[in-house]
C-alpha cells in the first residue's frame, strides 16, 4: 500500500513516529515513500494520485492542543474524495488532552475521513539533562508500537 505522511515536527519525535507507521501501512509495497516534512514550509496542493492516498497526518501537544502553526502549514490542503485520514500526536509524556480532537475537527473540515488516531510519548522539548522528561523516546519499543499501529491501519484499509 502507498500512504502519505504529512507530519510538523520542530525536535525531531513525531518524525521518527510517523516513518514507523508509515513503515507499517506500506510494509514495503514500493521502494519509496511519499512524505512531507512542514518543519519549514506549508503544504501546497497536491496532485494526480496523491489526491487518493491515505494521509498520516503528525502533529505536536502544545499546551494539550494542536500548534497553530501546524494549522497553518496544512490550511490548504484539501481532499476531494473523502480520503481516509490517520490522526497521530506525539507529546512530552505530560498529556495529549485535546490536541486528537482538534486534529480530527481539522481534517474533516477539510474532507478527509478520520479512519484511526493514536497519541505517542516523545521526548519532551525542553526535557534536559538535569529534568528529563520522556527522555530518549521514541526507544524502539515505542516505534515498534508505531509500526503495529501502522500495521492495524493496513488491515483496516484492505478489509
Ligand atoms: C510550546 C510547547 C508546549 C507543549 N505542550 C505539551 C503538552 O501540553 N503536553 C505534553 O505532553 N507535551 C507538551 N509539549 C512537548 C511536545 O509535545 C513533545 O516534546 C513532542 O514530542 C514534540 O514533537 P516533535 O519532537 O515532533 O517536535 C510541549 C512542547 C512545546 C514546545
Amino acid at each position: 500500500m502507498k500512504s502519505l505522511s504529512l507530519y510538523f515536527s520542530p525536535t525531531g519525535g513525531g518524525e521518527k513516529i510517523a516513518k514507523a507507521i508509515q513503515n507499517g501501512i506500506d510494509q514495503n509495497d514500493y521502494d519509496y515513500q511519499f512524505s512531507l516534512n512542514l518543519n519549514k514550509r506549508p503544504v501546497s496542493a497536491e496532485t494526480g494520485e496523491i489526491e487518493t492516498l491515505p494521509v498520516i497526518f503528525t502533529i505536536p501537544v502544545y499546551g494539550g492542543h494542536m500548534p497553530k502553526v501546524a494549522m497553518e502549514r496544512l490550511n490548504t490542503l484539501r481532499s476531494e474524495c473523502n480520503q481516509p485520514a490517520i490522526l497521530v500526536a506525539v507529546y512530552g509524556n505530560r498529556a495529549f488532552e485535546k490536541a486528537l480532537i482538534d486534529l480530527e475537527a481539522f481534517v474533516r473540515e477539510r474532507g478527509f475521513n478520520p479512519i484511526a488516531a493514536g497519541a505517542f510519548p516523545c521526548e519532551h522539548s525542553y526535557s534536559t539533562d538535569e529534568t528529563p522528561i520522556a527522555a530518549g523516546r521514541p526507544d524502539n519499543t515505542d516505534l515498534k508500537m508505531a509500526e503495529e499501529f501502522g500495521r492495524l491501519v493496513r488491515e483496516k484499509i484492505l478489509r
